[in-house]
């Protein structure tokens, strides 16, 4: 009789690591179980398809685990999620852009007062997390408090 050896049991897991969490998607593969398979099943440098690929999270697991990674899916959301969600972007590209948005929608949104002053300080929040990580020449993610802006202003 065939044992299962180790647990596959990810119910109290993060399952929204890094982009995984971007975006709502149906079904999604748990990355942990996409991560193990991809690790039992190839080897870096390989290339893995998901021909059902969905919001991406194998192909995301895939890049991650220094894999190549085809998608294919039949709906146009799911492609433009995995999209976003694959390609990847230089910080300091992001930084820059970021400061254009946020020159924007002060120039745009603040003249309107209200909520916009609330939305435009928790971008800048977001800004400084990207700017710190660029400066830190790091990739990694951080968490930004929107509590005090999340209900707006009156
Ligand atoms: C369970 S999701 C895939 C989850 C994905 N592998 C992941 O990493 O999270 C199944 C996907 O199959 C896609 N699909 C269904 N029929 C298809 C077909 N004939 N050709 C391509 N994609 C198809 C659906 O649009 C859906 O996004």
């Amino acid at each position: 009789m065939t044992q299962i050896e180790e647990a596959w049991e990810y119910a109290e897991a993060d399952t929204q690591y890094h982009v995984h969490g971007l975006h709502s998607y149906p079904a999604r593969m748990i990355p942990q179980i996409a991560n193990r398979l991809i690790q039992m099943k190839s080897k870096p440098g390989e290339l893995v398809l998901d021909p059902f690929c969905g919001s991406g999270g194998v192909l995301v697991e895939s890049l991650l685990a220094g894999r190549n990674a085809i998608g294919v899916d039949i709906n146009p959301l799911a492609h433009l999620i995995a999209l976003v969600k694959t390609t990847s972007l230089e910080l300091q590209t992001l930084a820059e852009f970021a400061e254009n948005l946020l020159a924007w929608v002060r120039k745009d949104i603040y003249s309107k007062g209200g909520n916009a002053q609330c939305s435009a300080t928790l971008f800048q929040k977001h800004l400084s997390l990207v700017q710190e990580e660029c400066s830190r020449g790091t990739g990694n993610s951080q968490e930004c408090d929107s509590q005090d802006c999340s209900k707006g202003t009156s």
